[in-house]
């Protein structure tokens, strides 16, 4: 292998990159090939995948699912999930065709403000900057409103600001913690933007104002950043039937010994972290699935949810249970910042076609569907876990891996599917299964 450092490779066309690859590792030429038969052949289209990041040399095809029967708030509409994981697909739409027939999922938003910070460093008295702070906010207020009018016509903007002294994590550390209203957006850039605005209108009143001392001019921006923990931004979702609706075909008492057994598993998502963890990655599933087609910063929805599952002091399942008088109420509420205007939403066509599908949807809509989707795929998985398992599932997902590993024509893969259907799948299983078969 050849270990030489590449100097601008960012600066490199598609085909030089893809030639330092193959002369690094001494792969085969034909990998060019190879790796543009995955391009879309609309070159236009091309390029926006490509300029979506840098250093591209193909695209990474996902699969983009539909799953149907997703109401909401009275609304049907078909979910686009972008998922590798086909039990989650399969487990959603389960889920979904359950709960329409029983009054379908309601959902509300019911906070949307997001939030920044600028962390700074300054050699003064706390207090002294507290009294000076109501005119250090006129300032910062009236030197971002060339950024903020457009928001603020929009019904958006800055929602507050306010001056923070932590001595205790840094010496002469202090924030500006401020609030945003993004409307549509999801507003990182508009955040980020007013905050190093803000950085700037700070050192130029220390530089400024006759109010501070000749000594203590001096202030560090240490970074200016939107945080991705939103917990004014958060929406509630949730089903509910009468328990004798739970299972179909399933005796009264099978019924009250499933719900119990779902309380079960709920609550210990609520107490022990092992448990919690793995409960909410199945949450995130579902919303990522959909955050992805919709083209949402799904990195960002995670990291909040994952702190907002922490807000209690211990981290902590998201979805909650309560069966009283006869009635199974399951519900979620998550913390997120989602947008439905900016980013990738509007520029990749599947994100495009995933909006027009969720019917053009408001971005405290979609966050109502984001929440949807993760207690729907919670639903399946803890459905699955409480009663048949989570291998049944999953392992159709593994012998159809094992099935394209082992490249199994499509017409002989039905016979070893039905094979497999009530036993145990395994790579070296499948594999003598299918030599005995061609033998
Ligand atoms: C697998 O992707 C997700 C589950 O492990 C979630 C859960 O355990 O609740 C099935």
């Amino acid at each position: 292998m050849d270990n030489s450092i590449i100097q601008g490779f960012s600066k490199y066309t598609k085909q030089q990159r893809i030639d330092a690859l193959i002369h690094k590792y001494g792969f085969d030429p034909d990998l060019k090939q190879w790796l543009k038969s995955f391009e879309i052949p609309d070159e236009s289209v091309q390029k926006i995948i490509d300029d979506l990041s840098e250093n591209p040399v193909s695209i990474f095809p996902f699969p983009f699912s539909l799953v149907p029967n997703f109401v909401v708030n009275g609304k049907n509409l078909f979910f686009p999930l972008v998922s590798e994981e086909s039990s989650v697909v399969a487990a959603l739409a389960n889920a979904a065709g359950f709960w329409a027939k029983r009054g379908g999922f309601h959902a509300e938003v019911l906070v949307t403000e997001k939030k920044g910070q600028v962390h700074f460093k300054w050699n003064g008295n706390p207090e002294y900057l507290q009294s000076l702070f109501p005119e250090i906010k006129l300032k910062l207020l009236a030197e971002s409103n060339f950024l903020t009018a457009k928001m603020e016509a929009r019904g958006g903007g800055i929602t507050h600001v306010e001056l923070k002294s932590l001595p205790h994590i840094l010496p002469n550390y202090f924030q500006l913690d401020a609030g945003f209203e993004t409307c549509n957006a999801m507003g990182a850039n508009f955040i980020n933007s007013c905050l190093e605005q803000f950085g700037k209108s700070l050192q130029d009143y220390f530089m400024t104002s006759e109010k501070v001392s000749t000594g203590q001019r001096d202030c560090e921006i240490i970074m200016a950043i939107l945080s991705n923990y939103t917990p004014e931004s958060r929406v509630r979702a949730w089903v509910e039937c009468p328990v004798s609706d739970l299972l179909e075909g399933k005796s009264m008492e099978e019924k009250i010994h499933f719900a119990e057994k779902f309380e079960q598993a709920i609550r210990i998502s609520q107490a022990d972290v092992s448990r919690a963890v793995t409960h909410n990655k199945g949450i995130f599933n579902g919303i990522d699935a959909l955050a992805v087609a919709t083209g949402n910063d799904f990195r960002a929805i995670e990291a909040c949810g994952h702190a907002f599952a922490a807000r209690n002091g211990h981290y902590s399942g998201l979805t909650d249970v309560r069966i009283q008088d006869g009635v199974f109420r399951f519900s979620i509420e998550i913390a997120m910042a989602v947008g439905v205007v900016g980013g990738i939403t509007a520029v990749h066509p599947l994100s495009k076609l995933a909006m027009r599908i969720l019917d053009n949807p408001s971005a405290s809509e979609l966050m109502t569907y984001l929440a949807v989707a993760g207690l729907a795929s919670n639903f399946g998985a803890v459905k699955a876990l409480v009663s048949v398992g989570i291998q049944q599932g999953h392992m159709k997902m593994h012998l159809s891996n094992i099935l394209n590993q082992l490249n199994i024509p499509e017409e002989k893969r039905t016979e070893i599917q039905q094979y497999f259907q009530d036993k145990t799948v395994s790579f070296s299983a499948v594999e003598e299964y299918w030599k005995n078969l061609e033998s």
